[in-house]
């Protein structure tokens, strides 16, 4: 079938929702979405949404600034960093307006807690930033979001695959999708789209990331020739559920909670004397691996113990209860009682689909390609630089989500929807027929775990030249085995089976294009941190890269940081 919309909004976490909401009254916008938008992974986002609100200790928006550049390693590009502080403040208090219920203080205002490598004074000690409900933060934003987007009858297309862009000269004028139900494949004819996609977490075989998390738009952004930025950059939040990735979040340090080795040693005291467990995620996932190296992982095996013992029945049960629930049914752990087992889990992509900071996608000379917008995860403003705080997230989703529904609004006079290509979508079709006619070859998930092991193994919280270079060597290979995928169910209705080939081939294009990112890269600096290249080199590497698929091959660039109040100086904590 073929839809018309002004706008189409890929993704129904929280940056599509918010951008829904701000185009509504003025244009007829559609989400579609791969899932249920409940469902969408912000609603996985756990432990908080940081602003500067100063509830329960004097804050400012310069401290979380000077955080959010320090915690980026100084690659942030701070413009984009004080938009994200200064509005923070602002939409917090909108979402607690449209009814999100936020933890409170005794007083009643929004209750804060303390978060990784946020801080007061521009470093002095840990600050109570992160605005919370519980420790199911992200599920309350989203299902108050999308409660909104009902009501105002935002048209929502829920389990649409987002299957190719349609361009012409250059300018996007629409979607191709895949219908998850009856296997139709639809043209979307539109004058804006804005990509809302999320991260490719799916791309490590140990991640929190839920499984639709398989960076579609920003692979088929690549697959049209846009350049991505800062692939290099992968977040490995220190606390995933050992052995599964399941999120432990950060909160539980913020309320007291404490890493310990096999000694039983507060081992972060060493890393990062002045806030020590509450160091940025970079820093505490390379201390617990250099921990499990040394042999001081508990039982010299490969993960080491959170505590949270000394916090207490009571308040586990209100402020963490969703986590010790986690703990209770995957582990069988007790938290009021004993330690859960830890180690890091891909989190968070901080590279993506390069964007200024009303949304607008970029393309290799910094211009904004028309018709096209991203916002949250699949988007690099770049606002978390080499390393993301933690809270950090949620709040860069409901800002820059509204700021790129409000450029899409401003854009629309001057975006039109004809000119759609009489040959869209015919790539979707062949594509799709080759995967369901092919009678021999390999399955999906042998060429999926292949890779998955390859990136861990090679791309993760430590690299080196030769890793990276057998990484890229086995991807090679796991890409030619890609050309005989072949699909064992072939229906058209709900073939979960055929979308997993397909998102395949986007994991495999974003794994390279992460290697080859990587090993450009011949520093450390933030989450990228190469052993045979240990210092932050800013002389040298202080700039983004950006990496475009070309008929050559891959092609490699690199574009400034924009620094503003703060140069860049060592990072210590
Ligand atoms: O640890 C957490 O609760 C995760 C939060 C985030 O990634 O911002």
């Amino acid at each position: 079938m073929i839809f018309e919309h002004d706008v189409v909004i890929v993704g129904s976490g929280l940056a599509g929702l918010r951008a829904a909401l701000e185009i509504a009254p003025v244009a007829d916008v559609a989400v579609i979405s791969k899932v249920f938008p409940t469902r969408s992974h912000s609603g996985a986002a756990q432990g908080g949404i940081g602003a500067a609100l100063g509830n329960e200790e004097p804050d400012s928006w310069e401290w979380h600034m000077y955080d959010t550049v320090k915690g980026g390693d100084y690659l942030t590009d701070q413009d984009a960093a004080e938009v994200l502080a200064t509005d923070a403040i602002r939409a917090v208090y909108e979402l607690e307006h449209l009814g999100v219920p936020f933890s409170r203080t005794a007083e009643g205002r929004i209750a804060q807690r303390a978060f990784g490598g946020h801080t007061s004074n521009f470093g002095e000690a840990a600050v109570k930033r992160a605005c919370y409900a519980a420790d199911r933060t992200g599920r309350v934003i989203l299902d108050t979001l999308y409660a909104e987007a009902l009501k105002r009858g935002i048209k929502v297309y829920s389990e649409f695959n987002l299957m190719d862009l349609v361009l012409n000269g250059g300018a996007v004028k629409g979607v191709a999708v895949y219908e998850l139900a009856t296997g139709e494949i639809h043209l979307f004819k539109t004058r804006a789209v804005l990509l809302a996609t999320g991260g490719f977490g799916k791309v490590y075989k140990v991640t929190s990331n839920c499984f639709a998390n398989t960076g579609d738009g920003v692979y088929l952004a690549y697959r049209a020739g846009i350049p991505l930025e800062d692939m290099e950059f992968v977040q490995f939040h220190p606390t995933g559920i050992y052995g599964l990735g399941v999120l432990i979040s950060e909160a539980a340090r913020g309320e007291g909670g404490v890493l310990r080795n096999r000694e039983g040693r507060r081992f972060m005291e060493e890393y990062a004397p002045t806030i020590k467990d509450l160091a940025p995620r970079d820093m505490v996932s390379r201390a617990i691996m250099t921990e499990i190296r040394q042999g001081r992982g508990i039982d010299g095996r490969d993960f080491v113990n959170l505590d949270l013992t000394h916090i207490g029945k009571d308040r586990l049960a209100e402020k963490l209860s969703d986590i010790s629930s986690f703990a209770r049914i995957y582990l069988g752990v007790d938290t009021a009682t004993e330690p859960i087992p830890v180690s890091p889990t891909c989190h968070y992509m901080m590279g993506g689909i390069p964007t200024d900071v009303d949304g607008r996608v970029l393309d290799e000379r910094n211009a904004p390609v028309p018709g096209l917008y991203a916002a949250g995860e699949c988007a690099c403003v770049s606002i978390h630089g080499a390393n993301r705080l933690g809270c950090n997230s949620l709040v860069d989703l409901v800002v820059f989500g509204r700021r790129a529904g409000k450029m899409i609004v401003r854009d629309l006079e001057h975006l039109e929807r004809k000119e759609f290509p009489e040959t869209a979508g015919t790539d979707v079709v062949r594509q799709i027929e080759t995967l369901k006619t092919r009678t021999k070859g390999e399955r999906a998930a042998a060429i999926r775990g292949a890779m998955q092991q390859v990136m861990t193994d090679h791309c993760s919280v430590f690299r080196t030249e030769r890793g990276l270079q057998d990484a890229l060597a086995e991807l090679e290979i796991l890409k030619e085995r890609y050309q005989s995928v072949c699909i064992d169910y072939r229906s058209d209705s709900f073939n979960t089976d055929l979308l997993d080939a397909i998102e395949l081939e986007y994991l495999l294009g974003l794994a390279e294009t992460m290697v080859r990112s990587a090993l450009a890269r011949k520093e450390s600096r933030g989450a990228h941190y190469r052993e045979d290249y240990p210092e932050r080199d800013d002389d040298r590497w202080l700039k983004h890269t950006l990496i475009r698929r070309t008929d050559r091959g891959p092609e490699i660039s690199y574009k400034p940081v924009t620094i503003t109040r703060f140069q860049p100086k060592p990072r210590t904590y």
